[in-house]
């Protein structure tokens, strides 16, 4: 398994370049399928869920072609209209050719995501707003399946939430629809602005991007376009925090910096200088941070996807910081792996309390999603010894060049490759009889000494449960 090691007590300082935003460029590639023809996506960051996207894109007739961060797609006179469980699970944001595929071909039929290590993510507010557009929308073995044999038409959507996925779904439904869409109370994250924009440049006619209400007038084709993807403000702001916490000098270009005006403002009030340009942020401390309350919001509010930033920040301040979650109901599981580095948090229900300390401490940790693993590694920074970190297939995910830019940054950090632990087997527990002795119940048996539960069985001291065993950190 690859971990991630990273030597506490650096202090980053140089320039970082943001990559394209992952959660743009995933979005975009599913629009492609507004418009038969080749359409040329730019700035596209070189991560595996692009990849995958690109698979998903083939299955339904695509052709993808990647080359450096451009990403071509050329989509068929009639694509497909299936896209399965296999893919679907890699990538949640499969979910978004949802919308494309039924205004294209009026009928979709997509694997049912699922919810995953940050909470629940749920469909209903993808499928109200579809069902207001006259799709007739069922779940059926794992799958959505909508279908508007006769189109779709535009329609009066309110969201209860401004969720980012349904926004983005429902736009690229009313984009082909007969009549005018408004949706309200739509997400207004830059990430939606820029699909409007490359909507726009197909033909589509959209106005309001960047505000919570959008009016779409439906029209009858689009053509195939060229767009170059947003920076990624929350790798931006990734750098930003890790060069608060360690009392670093780092300026990042790429983004634009208005992106992340409240978190940067949280790091004014934490003690950094922070300077902005048009596409470019730099963030200079010199002290230990003075702890911050953090409250996640929709953009513009505080990222939910920088509430581990937030949070490793807190854990080495000055003072305590309460750090409260409104958009995932999970994204406080990685505390677990923070509590490993020596953190103080306590939690109560979405609210986390953040007692700082000069210095973490180093262990073993696993990344349980992206942004935890993001966190998890400037965290690393500022413990006393080398912090291993596994999971990092989550890292990849979004940071497709950390450890070469935590170098160039300044850090001691290497990528390695270390052996995973040792399948436990039941094989030599097994028991000889049904029930007797030495068998489930008995003295050697599954739950006696040197059994499962018993000192150096599977769950005692160095077994599966303990200490060296498997389970912990798993
Ligand atoms: N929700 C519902 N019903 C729905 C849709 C959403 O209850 O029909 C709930 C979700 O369960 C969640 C909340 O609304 O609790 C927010 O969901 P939203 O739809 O806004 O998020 P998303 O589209 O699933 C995108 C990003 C996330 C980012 C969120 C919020 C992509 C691929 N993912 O998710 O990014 O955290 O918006 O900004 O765009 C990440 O990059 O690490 C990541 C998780």
């Amino acid at each position: 398994m690859d971990v991630i090691r990273v030597t506490g007590g650096a202090r980053l300082a140089g320039d970082v370049a943001a990559v394209g935003a992952k959660n743009s460029a995933l979005k975009l590639m599913a629009a492609t399928l507004l418009a038969p023809g080749r359409s040329v996506i730019g700035n596209v960051p070189l991560i595996t869920d692009i990849a995958v996207m690109a698979e998903v894109l083939r299955r339904l007739g695509c052709q993808v072609e990647m080359a450096g961060d451009r990403v071509a797609v050329t989509a068929p006179e009639q694509p497909g209209t299936d896209a399965a469980y296999d893919l679907v699970r890699q990538l949640r944001a499969s979910i978004c050719v949802l919308g494309p595929l039924l205004a294209r071909c009026g009928y979709a039929r997509v694997a049912h995501p699922g919810g995953d290590a940050i909470g629940s993510r749920g469909l209903d507010l993808h499928v109200a707003g579809l069902t207001r557009m006259g799709a007739e929308v069922t779940g059926e073995h794992g799958y959505v399946i909508a279908s508007a044999p006769g189109g779709l038409r535009g329609a009066s959507i309110w969201l209860d939430f401004p969720s980012v996925g349904a926004t983005e779904n429902l736009l690229m439904a009313a984009v082909l629809a007969r009549g005018v869409t408004e949706i309200d109370n739509a997400a207004r994250e830059p990430e939606i602005v820029d699909l409007c924009a490359m909507l726009t440049g197909m033909g589509a006619r959209i106005s309001g991007a960047g505000s919570s209400r959008l009016e779409v007038a439906g029209v009858p084709t689009l053509r195939p376009v060229q767009h170059a993807c947003v920076g990624d403000r929350i790798v931006a702001g990734t750098w930003a925090f890790g060069a608060a916490m360690t009392r670093g000098d780092v300026t990042v270009t790429g983004v634009d910096p208005r992106f992340i005006e409240i978190a940067l403002d949280k790091l004014v009030l934490a003690g950094c200088l922070v300077e902005t340009g048009v596409q470019s942020l730099r963030v200079r401390m010199d002290r230990r941070p003075d702890a911050v309350d953090v409250v996640t919001l929709p953009f513009p509010g505080f990222a939910t996807d920088l509430l581990p930033m937030a949070i490793a920040l807190a854990a080495v301040s000055d003072g305590s910081s309460l750090v409260t979650e409104n958009i995932f109901d999970g994204r406080f599981m990685f505390i677990n792996e923070m509590a490993r580095l020596g953190a103080q948090i306590q939690t109560d229900g979405h609210h986390a309390v953040v007692r700082g300390r000069e210095r973490l401490s180093s262990a073993p940790v696993r990344a349980t999603d992206i942004r935890a693993g993001a966190g998890l590694v400037m965290a690393a920074l500022c413990t006393d010894g080398v912090t291993e970190i596994s999971g990092v297939h989550h890292i990849d995910r979004g940071y497709p060049d950390v450890v070469p830019d935590l170098r160039r940054l300044g850090a001691t950090v290497e990528r390695a490759v270390v052996p995973d632990a040792p399948a436990i087997s039941l094989a030599p527990l097994r028991p000889a009889g049904p029930a007797g002795p030495g068998g489930l119940a008995g003295p050697g048996g599954l739950a006696g000494p040197g059994g499962l539960a018993g000192p150096g069985g599977a769950a005692g001291p160095g077994g599966a449960a303990g200490p060296g065993g498997a389970a912990p950190g798993q």
